[in-house]
């Protein structure tokens, strides 16, 4: 989130114009949005889109709750939405500036809403997508489209505690100043990479592959928005992926939740594994931590014993409060010296 603020704050294209409008795809409960929106709206002309396939208010709430009137005037959120929407949503000429996809993570979703968004993109806009480390199997849809780019890329890594890069959780960047033939390259690219199960828990529909209806409002909107050519090769690897996904996807849908079984599994272990190290680590340095130990402990104590002196005083006020005042005030005292009674001689 914080190299997505950063951008914001700190990014300035070519002719020295910041990121003012921004779309964010798959919002969840809105708390990149809420933060995305408050660094935003440090300058006045900063607009943010959101659009989240679901529809329950829990979406995007944490901007609804935490933003200002004047913030909320800069955002707008699309319920029940995807980026097959996007002509209905952004119906005037103004570009995008940035765009974060976030939503559905398996092959070849993220490549869409990109085809989707295209389109409306300045042409040095910057692509963010979330997650392309290897994360959970077959979550691979933004790492797919980040490694067969090829242009302007840069991707961030999580640090572990002894500052090595760790594979987890990256944000990756696309400047796409490369021009339209180029951009497109890219794109078919991607798209060749044979399809997978998406791992879902609740709809084991979006195993199935994709839907004729799916694949034929593709096509209408790329005639609109590509070359032919383009739009020709494009629907043939698609249609082509998904046929040959769809003679086994039973295979793959096992697979999937194998292997993310499997990775579950490892991750329990490798938490083990280090939990197991620490308690070695503290074993063989018993001694040398005798010391600090013992500070703690001592520190401990000191912290009681202020507790129950702070009480006592509180005790002695409350006691003499019940004494010098009237009605229900004293009542009141004499309750909370009642209760305070109880905490320190019980
Ligand atoms: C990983 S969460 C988004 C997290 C959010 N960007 C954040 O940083 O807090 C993924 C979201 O994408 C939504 N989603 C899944 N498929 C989608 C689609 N095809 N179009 C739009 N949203 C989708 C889900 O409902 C879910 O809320």
């Amino acid at each position: 989130m914080s190299f997505l603020i950063g951008l914001i704050d700190k990014y300035r294209f070519s002719n020295g114009e910041r990121i003012k409008r921004v779309f964010e795809v798959g919002v969840l409960y809105g708390t990149t949005s809420l933060s995305l929106l408050k660094q935003g709206c440090k300058n006045d002309e900063f607009y943010l889109y959101g659009i989240d396939k679901g529809n329950a208010d829990l979406f995007g709430e944490a901007v609804f709750n935490e933003a200002s009137k004047e913030e909320l005037e800069h955002y707008e959120l699309h319920k029940g939405s995807t980026t097959a929407d996007i002509e209905n949503i952004l119906k005037d000429k103004e570009k995008l500036d940035m765009i974060f996809i976030d939503a559905k993570h398996a092959h070849p979703y993220p490549l869409i809403d990109l085809i989707y968004l295209i389109p409306f993109l300045r042409k040095d806009a910057l692509i963010c997508m979330h997650d392309t480390g290897t994360i959970q199997p077959n979550y691979y849809g933004p790492s797919y489209v980040y490694l067969y780019w090829d242009g302007q890329k840069y991707r961030n890594y999580a640090l572990d505690d002894k500052l090595e890069a760790t594979n987890e959780q990256t944000m990756a960047c696309i400047v796409a100043n490369q021009g339209k033939e180029r951009l497109c390259k890219n794109l078919l690219a991607t798209a060749k990479i044979p399809f997978r199960a998406t791992i879902s828990s609740g709809d084991v529909s979006t195993s199935f592959g994709l839907t004729q209806n799916f694949i034929e409002n593709l096509r209408s909107f790329m005639l609109k928005h590509y070359d032919e050519s383009f739009v020709k090769e494009m629907s043939g690897i698609l249609s082509n992926n998904d046929e040959e996904y769809k003679k086994v996807w039973p295979i793959y849908f096992y697979e999937a939740q194998f292997s993310l079984y499997m990775w579950h599994e490892i991750k329990k272990m490798d938490s083990l594994r280090s939990r197991l190290n620490k308690a070695e680590d503290l074993l063989k340095n018993f001694w040398s931590y005798q010391n600090e130990i013992t500070k703690l402990w001592q520190e401990i104590n000191r912290l009681k014993v202020a507790n129950v002196l702070g009480n006592k005083i509180k005790y002695y006020r409350y006691v003499v409060a019940s004494k010098i005042t009237f009605g229900k005030t004293r009542q009141k005292y004499k309750a909370k010296r009642e209760l305070l009674t109880a905490k320190l001689y019980s």
